[in-house]
């Protein structure tokens, strides 16, 4: 573990992830989710969820999150956070873990929340084991 993630900045990236929740755009499934990407330069990217009538161009939170991020230059990541519904957690999809294993190792935190107090922690390489990379094509 490169850093480890203190008890108030986990609480602080799920607020982040609960303030971008607020901005999803889900017309279709009305299932809103929020996540905040922290970089290693301690920088937070929020993302939310946008849906699109065709279904198939909708877009993840975590992917938005990411690609912004991207945008900006970052390509070191330490932690996401991720809300879904209040009750339930929202474990991210088969293609954002992809994505996140583009940019992270497997010591990548990922933060599932229902609120500050309830969350899990996972690491990318319990919930992305064997994963396809980059270094697979790098030459
Ligand atoms: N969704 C996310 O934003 N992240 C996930 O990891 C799982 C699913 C969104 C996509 C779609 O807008 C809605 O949840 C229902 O699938």
């Amino acid at each position: 573990m490169e850093k480890e993630l203190k008890k108030e900045q986990i609480g602080q990236l799920i607020l982040q992830a609960m303030g971008a929740r607020k901005k999803a755009y889900a017309p279709y499934s009305h299932y809103h989710v929020g996540a905040a990407l922290l970089s290693t330069q301690d920088r937070v990217y929020p993302g939310c969820n946008i849906e699109n009538a065709s279904y198939g161009a909708t877009i993840c939170a975590e992917r938005v999150a990411f690609f912004r991020a991207v945008q900006e230059g970052e390509r070191s990541f330490t932690a996401i956070a991720i809300v879904g519904g209040e009750e339930d957690y929202a474990y991210p999809c088969g293609m954002c873990r992809q994505v996140m294993r583009e940019f992270c190792n497997e010591d990548f935190r990922i933060i599932v929340a229902k609120n500050t107090e309830e969350y899990q922690i996972f690491s990318l390489g319990e919930l992305f084991p064997h994963g396809f990379g980059p270094e697979k094509l790098v030459r």
